[in-house]
C-alpha cells in the first residue's frame, strides 16, 4: 500500500477545475511515485504499470542509474542551448546511438524535445531535401498533435477535429492491416501488401504526382492505429517506391524504439533503410527529449538555423539518454524483452484460445513488448464493418481496462477498434509479467461473462 496524501481528493478536484479538459485521464488521481514497473497513487493505491507512460519509461519509473545520471548533470549545466554551443551529453548520445543505428547512413542527429517535434523536424528536412512538398501517410498512422504532426495523423478524428485548416500537401494510403481492409484476418500480409503498394501506385499517378511528393511516412509498428507491425514485403515496396522517385522515406520510432520490439528499432525486422527516422520515447526513459536522424549528405543541405528551439536536446535529458543506453546493454534488455515476449503471448493466445472467451478475442498480435489483443464489437465501426460479432458486449477493451485498474493492473487501449496494448517496461520480471497477464485474463473473463 502507498502512502495516501491526506487532501487527494481535494487535489484532484482542484486539478479538474484548474487543468485543461482538452487532456484525457486514465484515472483521476495523483500519480505520486514510479518504482520500476509499479507507480503509486495518491489515494494509497499501488498500481503495476503496463503502460509505461504510454512507452517511455522502459526501463522502469526512476531507474536509479538512469536519474543518478540526470542528477549529476543538473549539478553541472542544465541548459547550454542547442545553438549556443555543443554540450558534452549531447555529443556522448550521439556516440552512443551511433552503432544502435538500423542503417550506418544514419550518421547526422538533431535532437528536440517531444516525438511530434521529431516529426515536424522530418517533415521540414524531407521538403528541403527534395525541393518538393506533398507527404503521403497511412490511413490509421499517429505522429502526434502539432501542425504538421497532426496534418500526417489519421488515427483518429478527434486529434485534429475542430484544428482545421491543416498542414496542406498531405495524402494517405491503406497500410496491410486486415480489419481496416476488411479482410479475413488470415489473409497473408503479401496480399494485403499488394493490395496497398498498388494503392500507392494509384496516389503516385492519381493524386501526387511523384514530382511533388517529399516523403512516405509510416511507424514500423503502427501504434495508435492499432498496433499492427508493418510487414516486410511491405516496407521494402516502400523503399523501392521511394528509390524510383527519389521520395525521402520517414521511419517513425518514436513508439517503436529503442528495444520495445525486441530489436533496437522495430524497422530492423525488413531490412530496409530509412531516409529519415525520428526517436523519442525510450530515448532517455521519461526525460523529455527527442531526435530525428538521417544522413550528413542530406542534412548539409539545410541551413544553419532552419533547426533549433529553445530547450532542443536539454543537457540533463542528454545525460539521462546516455545512461539509457548504458544500462541497455549492461542489463541486456533485449534479452529480457524477447523472454518475456513469447511468455506474454503465450498467455495471451491461451487466454484467446479458452471456450468462455472464444468469439470475443479477434486478434493477439505484435512484437517484443509491443503487444495487442483486440476484441470483437457487437457495432464494429460503422454497418459495413463485416467483423461485427452482435454476441459480444459493447466496449471491450474500455471496460477491461477499466476493471484491470480495479484491480491493480494500468493498461491502456487503442485505435478506432476494441484494442487493448500491452507496453510494459522492457525490463519487467517475469514475475510481475505473469502476475499483469492473470489479472488480464481475469477481467476479461468477467466481462464477457457479465455481457
Ligand atoms: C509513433 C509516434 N510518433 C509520434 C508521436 C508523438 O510524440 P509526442 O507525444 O512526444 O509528441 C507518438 C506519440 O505517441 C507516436 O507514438
Amino acid at each position: 500500500m502507498a502512502t495516501a496524501l491526506p487532501n487527494h481528493a481535494q487535489l484532484v478536484e482542484f486539478g479538474q477545475k484548474h487543468v485543461t479538459k482538452g487532456l484525457g485521464r486514465q484515472v483521476e488521481a495523483v500519480i505520486t511515485k514510479g518504482k520500476g514497473s509499479y507507480v503509486e497513487l495518491g489515494d494509497g493505491r499501488e498500481l503495476l504499470d503496463f503502460t509505461s507512460g504510454i512507452g517511455v519509461t522502459n526501463l522502469g519509473h526512476c531507474h536509479p542509474r538512469v536519474s543518478a545520471a540526470a542528477a549529476e548533470q543538473c549539478m553541472n549545466l542544465v541548459h547550454g542551448q542547442c545553438s549556443i554551443g555543443f554540450t558534452k551529453p549531447y555529443l556522448e548520445l550521439i556516440e552512443k546511438l551511433l552503432p544502435m543505428m538500423p542503417h550506418p547512413s544514419l550518421d547526422s542527429f538533431y535532437f528536440w524535445n517531444s516525438g511530434s517535434e521529431a516529426v515536424e523536424g522530418a517533415i521540414k528536412m524531407a521538403r528541403t531535401f527534395t525541393g518538393r512538398q506533398n507527404i503521403i501517410c497511412m490511413q490509421g498512422g499517429y505522429h502526434g498533435r502539432t501542425f504538421g504532426a497532426m496534418a500526417v495523423t489519421k488515427s483518429k478524428t478527434v486529434y485534429s477535429a475542430g484544428f482545421n485548416p491543416l498542414m496542406p500537401g498531405v495524402f494517405s494510403i491503406p497500410f496491410p492491416y486486415w480489419h481496416q481492409l476488411s479482410r479475413p484476418k488470415d489473409t497473408p500480409t503479401e496480399e494485403l501488401s499488394a493490395y496497398c503498394l498498388n494503392q500507392l501506385s494509384l496516389l503516385l499517378s492519381q493524386q501526387t504526382t511523384p514530382k511533388d511528393t517529399a516523403a512516405i511516412i509510416i511507424e514500423s509498428v503502427v501504434g495508435e492505429g492499432g498496433y499492427v507491425p508493418i510487414p516486410t514485403e511491405f516496407m521494402k515496396g516502400l523503399r523501392d517506391t521511394c528509390d524510383q522517385h527519389g521520395i525521402m522515406l520517414i521511419i517513425d520510432e518514436v513508439q517503436s524504439g529503442f528495444g520495445r520490439t525486441g530489436k533496437n528499432f522495430a524497422i530492423e525486422y525488413s531490412g530496409v533503410k530509412p531516409d529519415i527516422m525520428t526517436i523519442a520515447k525510450g530515448l532517455a526513459n521519461g526525460f523529455p527529449l527527442s531526435g530525428i536522424v538521417s544522413r550528413k549528405e542530406l542534412t548539409d543541405k539545410l541551413t544553419p538555423g532552419s533547426m533549433g528551439g529553445t530547450y532542443a536536446g536539454s543537457a540533463v535529458s542528454c545525460a539521462a539518454g546516455v545512461e539509457v543506453a548504458n544500462v541497455f546493454k549492461e542489463e541486456k534488455i533485449l534479452d529480457n524483452v524477447n523472454a518475456r515476449s513469447v511468455e506474454l503471448l503465450a498467455a495471451l493466445n491461451t487466454l484467446a484460445s479458452k471456450p468462455e472467451v472464444k468469439g470475443a478475442i479477434l486478434d493477439v498480435r505484435g512484437r517484443g513488448l509491443m503487444v495487442a489483443v483486440e476484441f470483437a464489437s457487437p457495432k464494429g465501426t460503422g454497418p459495413y464493418d463485416p467483423f461485427v460479432n452482435r454476441s459480444v458486449p459493447e466496449k471491450l477493451a474500455s471496460r477491461v481496462a477499466k476493471r484491470c485498474l480495479e484491480k491493480g493492473l494500468l493498461i491502456l487501449t487503442t485505435s478506432v477498434y476494441e484494442v487493448i496494448r500491452f507496453i510494459p517496461p522492457l525490463n519487467i520480471t517475469k514475475e510481475d509479467l505473469a502476475k499483469g497477464c492473470k489479472i488480464f485474463a481475469e477481467a476479461v473473463e468477467e466481462i464477457v461473462r457479465e455481457g
